[in-house]
Formats: structure tokens, sequence, C-alpha cells
């Protein structure tokens, strides 16, 4: 039977499932004979067990046995719990024929369609539940509906299991955000009815120093809804470990968790100007500039320039240079910008000629905050944000719209049209320009974008066109709705068929007075850093989709980056995807990056070190402290804007110790010494300057906390999944 059942061990595991395509609601009926039926993986989604993508409707059938031996057990006895994963994209359960549990919303059901794919699937049903069947053949169908693929159960094998009162219990922590008197939270949680009570102790320890701060020991009770929390102030410019432990009273059980509130180390910015951006500026002969001089300290400011070429003005309020330069050449000029307290300067040159991107590109997309709810509303309140909070004093510029801006039909011309979200596109383009940002833009060479929104196909010419008429900087083109209309299968095997409609879209854009950033997004297929300049592209996106978690960002950074540094350079970068700190959501329900603090670190040092698209994903206009220090951090953001260019090596590999470093324009290298692993490390650079091919240390400079570390001690501790971030001369 396609079925593993224990007999008394708890939790029941199940890794297979009887499974059918298509859909009928008698499939939910215990009776029917499923024995005919396919045997599939419940841990792996069904397009992986060659079950064709486009497949909509499937069920899964489970036979298990719960014993009265589980139930005894349970010092609870009040619900069996089901433990289903994940699922692609939406679900309903059934016991015995009876709905027990459903998540998102499948077509034809009252209300929107909603999937809901990365939602663990858990459903309970109270022991006493007449429809349960104890020590006898019971049938769990689950009815499965997957919009595109993927599609079905996935994220592990199920779980049955009649939970004692600890399982009900689990430690979370939160903090707030408040600049004045930071403090973070420890609740007890318990998601059953009965009431548990036992001890919490915690110990805090400087996680730098390892010396131990204070223990802290409690008596505690929660039920549902009503957790126990307990709430600490802390000093946010200290990296602290917060070590849990709750023990039960009645049954003695603990659990246990650890964590890092936010701790900030970049030290603020002096009152005086200082310049952020890189100073240099690519720009095609006679394309309008728009960009935005980088400076930080106390406003008012004033931004001027005693020898700017004829043909550019400088807004002197904000810094926004605009005009155009009819000539190829570097025109290089000094920019200097004065306050209350102090004043600065910076040598700046514009390259006029055929490059653009010369840095990676700096600013804001939609997709991994707003997904398919993004609004010009949503996308002005992020701009304006990333001037009110500074964030544009660093140069981060570009303020993209992905996704779900298109109207379901075209005008009867056949150009794009906006959907009621977006009123006015030409004059979002115009805001935007006003203020020296860019303006950026998403569509898909396919008939339908990933989103299920009109795409380009056969509009090329129009589209290309109408993004000029608006305005727009940068273009993001995304393959999707072109796997429908690629072409035939022979034609499928050649490399060409992936380039050409990259290489169509791109002729239409040169033709257009403007410059726009050309981001291509097909995931990496066909390596497409091997064939990105051809197609003249900015960027390429060298993988799948990011999410909010270590695994993802550990894949996408660490795995899938390490070969691809020859491909980078002035005017074309790899590009790792977007950046998931601050709050994201993929929809209008945002949460904190699922990310730690030290994990958050370790994504920023290493976008810098890869010269990776700096694209910030989270919804600005709800940035805390935490997240402005991690991306206006000049030295480290230095490294990314570095104008030599060079992409970053991974170096060494030693166990969980990974050094990847990158060379950079003033002779110095920076070098990143990342643990990835769940540990603690200590790592002396010493040991590896043979590795690295260093000779001698000049100095070390700590780009996060920006001072200078001594050379004769080289030994630093490295947190789990934390980095260390240096810049070192010989
Ligand atoms: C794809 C891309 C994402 C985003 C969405 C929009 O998944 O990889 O970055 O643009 O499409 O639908």
């Amino acid at each position: 039977m396609a079925f593993a059942a224990g007999v008394c061990a708890q939790p029941l595991t199940i890794s297979t499932a009887w499974f059918k395509a298509g859909d009928s609601k008698e499939w939910s009926n215990p009776q029917i004979d499923d024995s005919a039926w396919k045997t599939l993986d419940v841990s792996r989604t069904w397009d992986s067990q060659g079950i064709p993508s486009s497949t909509k409707f499937g069920w899964y059938r489970m036979h298990f046995t719960p014993t009265k031996a589980m139930l005894e057990q349970s010092d609870l006895k009040e619900v069996i719990e089901f433990d289903l994963g994940t699922i692609d994209d939406v679900d309903e359960v059934y016991l015995n024929g009876k709905l027990i549990g459903k998540t998102g919303n499948m077509p034809g059901d009252t209300g929107a369609y909603a999937a809901m794919f990365y939602v663990p699937r858990k459903y309970t049903v109270p022991v006493n539940d007449k429809n349960i069947k104890w020590d006898a053949d019971n049938v769990l169908a689950v009815r499965c509906y997957s919009d595109n693929a993927p599609g079905g159960m996935f994220g592990g094998n199920v779980k049955i299991n009649v939970p004692s009162r600890i399982d009900g219990c689990t430690l979370s922590f939160s903090e707030t955000d408040s600049t004045n008197k930071p403090s973070y939270s420890v609740s007890l949680n318990n998601t059953y009815k009965s009431p548990v009570s036992g001890t919490l102790k915690l110990e805090i320890t400087d996680a730098e120093t390892g010396k131990v701060i204070s223990n802290i020991e409690k008596k505690i009770s929660a039920r549902d809804g009503k957790p126990a929390i307990i709430t600490l102030p802390y000093d946010r410019s200290k990296c602290l470990r917060i070590k849990a432990q709750f023990t039960e009273a009645k049954s003695g059980k603990t659990i246990s968790g650890n964590y890092t509130p936010k701790y900030i180390l970049t030290p603020e910015a002096p009152a005086a100007p200082r310049f952020n951006t890189a100073p240099v500026y690519g720009v095609r002969p006679g394309s309008p500039i728009h960009f935005r001089f980088g400076v930080s300290g106390d406003r008012p400011m004033k931004i001027t320039s005693p020898d700017l070429p004829a043909g550019l003005e400088i807004n002197p309020e904000n810094g926004a240079l605009s005009g155009s330069l009819a000539k190829e050449g570097d025109y290089t000029f000094t920019v200097v910008a004065t306050n209350d307290k102090g004043e600065a300067s910076q040598q700046f040159t514009i390259k006029v000629g055929n490059r653009i991107a010369l840095t990676p590109p700096m600013g804001w997309n939609s997709w991994n905050c707003w997904g398919l709810s993004v609004s010009q509303d949503k996308v002005m309140a992020s701009a304006q944000a990333l001037i009110d909070k500074g964030l544009a004093d660093y140069g981060y510029a570009y303020i993209n719209v992905d996704d779900a801006w298109e109207a379901p039909a075209r005008n009867a011309d056949g150009t794009i049209a906006v959907n009621e979200k977006f009123p006015d596109m030409k004059a979002l383009g115009d805001w935007l320009h006003e203020r020296g940002l860019k303006f950026g833009i998403y569509s898909s060479p396919g008939d339908y974008t990933c989103g299920g929104y009109l795409g380009s196909l056969d509009h090329e010419k129009q589209d290309a066109e109408t993004y000029n008429s608006w305005g727009v900087d940068y273009l993001k083109y995304d393959w999707c709705g072109y796997v429908h209309k690629h072409v035939n299968e022979a034609d499928k095997k050649t490399v060409a068929s992936y380039v050409r409609p990259y290489l169509l879209m791109e002729g239409y854009l040169r033709e257009q007075p403007r410059d726009i950033f050309y981001s291509l997004c097909q995931y990496g297929m066909e390596d497409v850093w091997k064939w990105g300049d051809f197609v003249d592209a900015n960027s390429w996106r060298t993988t799948g989709d990011i999410t909010d978690t270590w695994e993802s960002m550990y894949d996408i950074g660490f795995v899938q980056q390490a070969d691809l540094y020859p491909y980078a350079h002035p005017g074309g970068w790899n590009d790792p995807d977007m950046l998931i700190v601050g709050k994201v959501g993929w929809s209008n329900n945002l949460r904190d990056s699922r990310l730690t603090p030290d994990e958050q670190y370790t994504h920023i040092s290493l976008w810098s070190l890869l010269a990776a698209n700096m694209l910030i994903g989270c919804d600005l206009a709800q940035l805390d402290d935490f997240t402005i220090n991690l991306l206006c951090n000049n030295e480290v953001n230095a490294v990314n804007q570095d104008i030599l260019g060079k992409q970053a090596k991974r170096d060494v590999e030693d166990g969980d110790i990974q050094i990847w470093s990158r060379p950079l324009s003033d002779g110095s290298r920076a070098i990143g010494i990342f643990n990835v692993g769940t540990e603690d490390k200590t790592v002396n650079l010493k040991d590896y300057m043979g590795t690295l091919g260093l000779k001698n240390l000049k100095s070390i400079r700590d780009l996060w906390r920006q001072k200078d570390l001594p050379t004769d001690d080289t030994s630093y501790l490295v947190l789990p999944h934390g980095v260390k971030f240096i810049k070192v001369t010989e």
C-alpha cells in the first residue's frame, strides 16, 4: 500500500499517497477504490514526478490508522493534527469525506481566486470527533488546485499526531521599532485550548565578546490567544544573543529558541555634507540625463558646480542633474555641497559614449513587497520615502514598477494600456525625474507576464515607443509567457531561440532617443551571462525568484553565483535578484523579512561583493532604522559601486567558512568572511593569506563598523550565518 504508518510511535509519517489528476467531489469519499491511482511522493510537487505541468486539479488520498495508544501518549488529548507541509496553490482537505480544512480560494469558490503556495498547512480535528476511526483505516483526501506550475503537495512528509501540551507551545521573539527605547519581547504561544504553565529562563550574552550580560527566570502561563510575553529593553549597538528555554510544569518537557534582536553597525552619518555615490556616470550621446548626486548631511543643503559642462543643469536644492551632452567623451567637473555644518566636494565624470550602467543599478522594485497589488500610490509612497529617509543620498535612484500595471486589453491602435491602479504613467515618470530619480517598468517578450498580465509579444516596437513617451529609464523583460510561444521543439534546443526575443526588443529600445537600462529576466536559462552582452543587456537575472529565507538566499547568493564572476563588468551585471530586507510579502500582507539580522548583514555584504543590482524589495514607507543602517552604509555600498566593476570570487571554501573577495579600483581588496553554518566560528585571516594571494597587511578596515582594525590580530568571531566584511590594503 502506498502509505507508511507506525503502530504507536508519534507522529505517523506518510511519504507517499495515491494520486489522480482531475476533479470529482466523489474522491473525498473514503469508500471509493483508489488502488489503481498513481503513487506520488508527497514531499515533491507533482510536476517533478511526471504529472503534466498544465494539470490544474489533482487529488491525493492517504490511508492511515490513528491508534488509541497515540491518544494515551498525549498529556493533552485535545486534537489530532495533520501537518501537510505546503501546497501549490490551493487545497481542501477531507477526513473520511468530511471537510476539515482549506487554504486559499479556488476558481469557482465565492470570492476572488487566492493562491497560497507558501502557507504551511496544519489542520486539526478534536479527538472526540465521531468521524475519526481509532484503530481502523481512515482516509485523508486532499483536493489541490494549481494555477500554474509547479503544483501539488511539497515541503515534507505528511505527519499525523495527537499532540501533547508542549507540542502546542512555541517561543517567538519580536521587537519594537522605537528609536528612543528599543526593546525586544519573548513570547510563549500556546495553540491549544488547555492552558500551559511553567518556567521561562533567559540567558543574554554579548555575542561579540561572549560575555553573559544577564540571566532571567520567570514563571509564566499561556493559553490559546493569550501568549505570555516578557519585554526587555536593550542597546541597539550591541549584538546580543538571547537563549530562551521554557519548561512545562506538568510534564517537565522543554522547548528552547535563540534570538538576536536587530543590531546596528553602521555609524551615524556626519551632519556635514558627504558624497556617497560613485564618481562616474555613463550616458549615450544626446540622451536625457536623470541623475541625483548622493550627498548625506543636514538639510537644507546646496549642491552646485563651478565648472558644470554646457548643456547640464543642477537643481541646487536636491542635487538633481539634468540636460544632455551631444558629443562623446569624458566630462569631468567639480560638485560642491554646502550646509550650515560644512562643505564637501567631489570630482565627477560623465562618460558620454556607448556604455550606460557603469556601476550596478541601485533603487527599488515593487515586486518583493507588493507583488501584484502594486499601484501608482504605493510606488510614489516608496519613492517619496526613498528621498525623505535619505536613501537617495546614497545613490538609490531607480523606482521600478514590476508586474501588474497593465490593463487586460490593449488600446484599439495596439498600444499598451494601463490598468486603473496606474492613472498616469507619463506623470509618474515626470514626477520621478523632477526629483532626479529614474523610472523603471516591467514586461514580457511573451503574450502574458508571470502574473498573467499582457506581455509585449508582437507589439515590441510599439511598447518601446510607449516607454519612451512615458520617460522610462529601465525595462525588466521577463521571459515567463514566452514559454507558450517558444517556437518549436527543434528550435528550443538552440541557444538562438532563447536569445531571439531579447535581441528583438533590444533593437527597438536602442531606437529610442533615451537610455533604457535593459534588465533580462529569464532565470539564467542557457547561461544567459554568456550572451547578455550580445543583446546589449545591462544586467541579467542568473537564477529563479528569491524569497526571504536563508535557504533561498544561500542557494542564490553562495551556490549559484560562485562561477559567474568572469561575466560581470561595467555596463553588464549578473543579477541574483532583488533584496529581501525590510517589510516584504509579495502581496498586501507585508511582514518583516524572515532573515535574521546576521543573515541580512550577510545578504547585503554578499550582494555588494557580487556587484549585484541593489534593488530594494521592501515597502520604503515602512522602513525601520535597522534596514536603513543596512542599506545606507557608504563604505559597504562603495564596494558594490566600485568603478573597476569586478565581481567577487569565492577564494576559500573551508567547511562552513567561505571567503569571497574582489579587487577595488583604489588597489585595495574587499573581503567577506562568511560563516554559512549554524555554530560560531573563529577565523584567522592570516591562515588564508596564501590562498587569498595576500602578501602583507598594511591596513584592515571593518566596513560595517567603519573602523580600522589592528593588522597584528586578525582573528575574527563570525556568527552563525553571519559575516565579517573588511577592506584590506597590502
Ligand atoms: C517572475 C520574476 C519576478 C517578478 C514576477 C512578476 O517571477 O522572476 O521577479 O517580476 O515574475 O510576475
